[in-house]
């Protein structure tokens, strides 16, 4: 229907919104596409040692995610429509209309997209993500680990979103196709060691 058309739409729109762009030049921080990774996200911008935009940054980019889906589910918009419009979203991260189309790995807006599933959910993404972090101290390859698991979690949770959820699990892990190389180059940066003070 014309309302579930308009609400892909505001994904793909809202989506496209770099919150690592608009939020670094609100704190007059250097342009993520042009420093660190060159990836416009949460983990790039907090490269920069400003936690505080790091952290509305990944605020931002799971709320693209979230608010659409969980207005579409509201408005009673069916599983595979509402799969539609989730993936909308986090193809508008990766993919911005307003960024010539360079967007970032859309790995919060992916979880902004599953926050509505549940709090089982929810809580299994930010375990795995987090302990595969501690466990090797990149955020990258944390992504990468945590988008491996979720069609497995969802599975298990509403199955009838496997198929989603795997096929964004596949876009994430191909948007981190340079990290897969740095970290098989053992050239990729660690996360955890720039949040210790140096010395
Ligand atoms: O979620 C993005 C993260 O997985 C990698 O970011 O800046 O290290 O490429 P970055």
């Amino acid at each position: 229907t014309a309302i579930t058309v308009l609400m892909i739409i505001f994904a793909y729109l809202g989506g496209s919104v770099s919150s690592a762009v608009l939020i670094s030049r609100l704190y007059l921080l250097p342009d993520p596409r042009r420093h660190g990774s060159g990836n416009p996200g949460a983990t790039n911008v907090l490269r920069t040692g400003n936690r505080s935009a790091a952290a509305w940054v990944l605020l931002l980019d799971i709320f693209k995610g979230t608010l659409p889906v969980y207005l579409a589910w509201f408005l009673d918009i069916s599983p595979l429509y509402l799969a539609l419009i989730g993936m909308a979203a986090c193809l508008g991260h990766m993919f911005p209309l307003f960024f010539h189309f360079k967007g970032g790995k859309g790995v919060a807006t992916a979880l902004g997209t599953l926050l509505p599933l549940g709090m089982d959910m929810a809580g299994l993404l930010l375990l795995s993500w987090l302990l595969s972090l501690g466990l090797f101290g990149y955020s990258s390859l944390a992504s990468i680990i945590t988008a491996l698991l979720a069609p497995l979690y969802v599975y298990f949770i509403k199955p009838e979103y496997t198929l989603a959820v795997a096929l964004l699990s596949c876009l994430i892990v191909l948007r981190h196709h340079q990290n897969i190389s740095r970290l098989y180059h053992h050239e990729e940066k660690r996360l955890l060691h720039k949040l210790k003070k140096p010395g």
